[in-house]
């Protein structure tokens, strides 16, 4: 790299990456192979349009690579349709309204304080300027409420059910969700359809730990950057070919222009990756150092939701009385990086919030185990209560991450 400024702050990044223990439930370390397609000469191709009809000249690679993608999703999430060109979660998620509602449509969504992501009904977020929402709320345990969910659908009549969150750490029954919404179809006006977001729980949907929306949803949207473990980007499925137009259009041209055919190449590397069996075992890894941590922290005395995911939440203004942002500080200057996060009936702002979201997809990726997903935990928990100094914090985490794999050179296995 010629540009000395640019070269400097990477490797930076690396080293603040390979000195630090990650656990950003959001995010997770891509192969090198996964990174090498998006630095690729993909990245100088327009390719308006979709394999077999493009509006440029020249694009018989990125078509052969589109398919690739396209074909791998498709196998990895048993769908009968995929669009990969969503440059991110969010337009995937805008896409898939517009392919589904009209403008001013209903659409009920989780509680966003309960664990939605913005573009489920924010006020700062498109979606509640294009479509009118309401929500439905957690119970006293912080799980989903079946029986609201259905006395909500008959009460507000909305055209779209969605389900999928940045921060709900348990397992969402969607084939009994499937069941409410055709129960509610069969005496409604209004027809509603079934979305699921599952950005979050891919990879466990992947490797076939959880349910697999797709079966029972209409529409499922995704990120491909969480725990998938590729490059930066979205993805749409569906188990209905019939949607295709629609959604397609949806992308391409209602909301992006030219797919990032470079991240394209990335993703079907990284399905390739999730198509392997040994991504199985990471993911059974992840959600075992997971609950690992979550438990330790119960027993030590912490306030935490339970985990049956890649995450759980860490009350930490019932823990040790302060608030999320103080924790997220305390753990970063350790060299523990997570982020604040509301927690169910939170009394703090979001600036400050009560709890702290953590995941272990990106420190399994580099590979941690059960042990030190306990040590981990013993070492937030004895920091935030003081127990221990900083510095004795930091060398904790010091010798735990000089145990891991460097970032730079991750390599995965792939099925081709
Ligand atoms: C559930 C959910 N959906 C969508 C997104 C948006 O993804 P992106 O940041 O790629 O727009 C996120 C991001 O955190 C998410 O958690």
């Amino acid at each position: 790299m010629q540009d000395r400024i640019v070269q400097e702050y990477f490797d930076k990044e690396a080293k603040r990456q390979n000195e630090g223990i990650e656990l950003i439930a959001s995010e997770n370390y891509p192969s090198i192979n996964v990174r090498e397609a998006q630095a690729s000469i993909f990245t100088a191709k327009y390719a308006e349009g979709y394999p077999g009809h493009r509006y440029y000249g020249g694009c018989e690679n990125v078509d052969v690579i589109e398919n690739l993608a396209i074909e791998r999703a498709k196998k990895l999430f048993k769908a009968a349709y995929a669009n990969v060109q969503p440059h991110s979660g969010s337009q995937a998620n805008m896409a898939a309204y517009h392919a589904l509602l009209k403008q001013g449509d209903k659409i009920l969504s989780l509680v966003l304080n309960d664990g939605g992501h913005l573009t489920h009904g924010s006020p700062v977020s498109f979606s509640s300027h294009d479509y009118q929402f309401s929500f439905y709320p957690l119970d006293e345990n912080g799980r989903l409420d079946l029986k609201v969910i259905k006395e909500l659908l008959d009460k507000e009549n909305p055209n779209l059910l969605l389900a999928g969150y940045s921060a709900y750490p348990f397992a969402i029954p969607f084939k009994e969700l499937r069941a409410i919404v055709d129960e509610h179809n069969s005496h409604s006006d209004v027809h509603c359809y079934f979305m699921v977001d599952m950005a979050h729980i891919a990879g466990i949907v992947a490797a076939g730990l959880c349910e697999n929306p797709v079966e029972y949803a209409d529409i499922v949207t995704s990120t491909t950057h969480k725990t998938l473990r590729g490059p930066r980007g979205g993805l749409i499925l569906s188990r209905d070919e019939s949607l295709a137009k629609a959604i397609n259009s949806s992308i391409f041209p209602y909301s992006q222009g030219g797919p990032l055919e470079h991240v394209i190449a990335a993703k079907a590397v990284c399905f390739g990756e999730d198509l392997a069996p040994e991504f199985k075992d990471y993911m059974a890894k992840v959600l075992e150092n997971t609950k690992a941590c979550n438990d330790e922290l119960a027993r030590r005395g912490a306030f935490v939701s339970g985990t049956e995911n890649h995450l759980f939440l860490l009350n930490v203004l019932a823990s040790f009385n302060i608030n999320g942002k103080e924790a997220q500080e305390t753990l970063e200057s350790i060299g523990i990086t997570c982020n604040k996060n509301m927690i169910h009936g939170d009394t703090l702002k979001p600036a400050y919030t009560s709890g702290v979201r953590i995941g272990f997809a990106a420190s399994t990726s580099r590979g941690c185990n059960k042990a030190q997903a306990v040590e981990i935990a013993d070492i937030i928990f004895d920091v935030l209560s003081k127990n221990i100094s900083l510095s004795e914090a930091k060398d904790k985490v010091a010798s735990i991450v000089k145990t891991w794999h460097d970032v730079m050179s991750l390599q995965y296995p792939l099925v081709g």
